[in-house]
């Protein structure tokens, strides 16, 4: 899989990163914040014809092209999000990804993040571990929340913001520091490779989260609900940690939460 997967990445990411340097982005909106572009789409659909080809058995579920509340699919399955962190992109904030995550029956297998303008491509493979450009990259061996730092991000809606507020200054209180990327795929692949201990976010779809999940796990990491339960693709809401900071930063965020 990952031979015909890294392939596939490596040149869509050489082409969001001249479409990055175009500075010609035209923005729409799907929503008050929330950004589409026409590079989303025509990354979407680069991504889609070369996956269809190199997995043709699978079915491609594009951020782009799919109803947003479609949750976990059961069978042979590629998320895809042609641009994790449109408002970066946009922006021009480097922290700007593609995601791809192979699944099947909803278990994850094989997976690619790459930041073109970074020059990072994250890959993982089940029971092989998770790698930076080639290189085997591990969790962190932080032990307390004191010593952690913490990433999270926002959703596109305001409603929603506002009540992730109240738990983002609980965390600023308790951690060492707080980073917000912009790209959940990214925020787990720097939680697999040991920058953030830990990592919590809700509103989430799968596509944002499909690949990052599989680097985490297999960087030795751990990911769960609140509860500390296994994680649901579907649920939208995701816990990632070294797995050594996990229950203390769970029972803080379901304390603020309940
Ligand atoms: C967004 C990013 C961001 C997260 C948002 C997502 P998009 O994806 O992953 O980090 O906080 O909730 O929607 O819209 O840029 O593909
Ligand atoms: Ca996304
Ligand atoms: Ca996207």
């Amino acid at each position: 899989m990952l031979d015909r997967l890294l392939p596939i990445i490596k040149s869509a990411g050489e082409r969001m990163k001249e479409f990055y340097e175009r500075r010609d982005t035209e923005v729409s909106f799907k929503g008050e914040t929330d950004l589409v572009t026409q590079y989303d789409l025509e990354l979407e659909r680069i991504l889609t014809e070369a996956l269809s080809e190199a997995f043709p058995d699978f079915r491609i579920i594009g951020e782009e092209s799919s109803p947003s509340d479609i949750g976990m699919q059961p069978g042979k399955v590629i998320y895809v999000d042609p641009i994790d962190g449109t408002t970066s992109f946009v922006h021009r904030f480097p922290f700007t990804s593609i995601s791809v995550g192979i699944y099947v029956d909803k278990e994850p297998y094989c997976a690619a993040v790459a930041c073109p303008i970074l020059g990072e491509i994250y890959h993982a493979i089940k029971g092989e571990g998770a790698y930076l450009n080639g290189k085997r990259i591990f969790v962190s061996k932080t032990d307390s929340p004191v010593r952690s730092l913490f990433s999270t991000g926002f959703s596109y809606n305001r409603g929603e913001r506002l009540k992730q507020m109240a738990l983002f200054s609980r965390i600023l209180e308790i951690s060492q520091g707080v980073r917000r990327t912009g790209s959940a795929a990214l925020d787990l692949c720097y939680t697999a490779r040991g920058t953030f201990d830990f990592y919590y976010e809700s509103s989430l779809k799968p596509w944002d989260i499909a690949a990052g999940i599989l680097m985490v796990q297999e960087a030795g990491g751990k990911v769960t609900d609140l509860y500390g339960r296994p994680h649901d693709l579907g649920s939208g809401l995701i816990v990632a940690s070294n797995g050594i900071v996990h229950d203390e930063y769970i029972n803080e965020i379901r304390a603020i939460k309940s």
